[in-house]
């Protein structure tokens, strides 16, 4: 292990350790579907449902996402790389969707769907909390679809400041893992 000063560098490489996935959280403006790639993203709670994004206070998409109430979080298949890299950039013109198989929400119309994402969570923002140079939004969650073939498809995954990718195997569920442990 390598001891550091507690430099925002040293923070990002130890956190830069913490494996995620990928997502793009998707929103509304002006009428068009508008996003950017998220890997602060986790499940809350169960009851109510809820999930937490973080995006940094100078995000353009957190500007739409206050006018609109709402915004969905599309979790990335591997093979979706391209896109974490194009909604990673403030250039508008990446963000067109016209060439993006997507579809609309089933709760919130407006809102666009990637047609290819393992998952999509559907959420209208139910709290907003200041964290530091981010603002954490807790989404009330309206709706959720999920591929049925995620057990052949690899999860996007963001490690050590670097795209990954895994191939998805059936391994022990978490939750026989818990019932062997006890
Ligand atoms: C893998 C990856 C994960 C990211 N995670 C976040 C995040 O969790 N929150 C955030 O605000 N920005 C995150 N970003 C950076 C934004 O995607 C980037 O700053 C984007 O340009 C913001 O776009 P916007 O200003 O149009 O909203 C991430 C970028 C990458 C490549």
């Amino acid at each position: 292990m390598i001891a550091n000063d507690l430099t925002a560098e040293a923070f990002r490489q130890a956190m830069g350790r913490f494996a995620t996935g990928v997502t793009v959280v998707t929103t509304i403006d002006s009428g068009q579907p508008f996003g950017l790639t998220v890997n602060a993203f986790c499940s809350v709670s169960l009851d109510p449902l809820l999930v937490l994004v973080s995006l940094q206070q100078s995000s353009q998409t957190l500007t739409c996402i206050d006018k609109s109430g709402c915004f969905a979080v599309n979790v990335l298949a591997a093979h979706q790389q391209p896109l974490a890299v194009r909604f990673a950039s403030r250039d508008r013109r990446d963000k067109i969707f016209s060439d993006i198989p997507h579809h609309r929400g089933a709760q919130l119309r407006d809102i666009a769907l990637f047609d290819e994402a393992l998952a999509c969570v559907e959420c209208r923002v139910a709290d907003r909390y200041p964290g530091g140079d981010h603002v954490l939004l807790l989404g009330q969650v309206m709706a959720v679809e999920y591929s049925r073939q995620a057990e052949a498809s690899a999860p996007l995954l963001f490690y050590c400041s670097a795209f990954q990718g895994v191939q998805a195997k059936v391994m022990t569920p978490a939750k026989e893992v818990r019932t062997q442990e006890v």
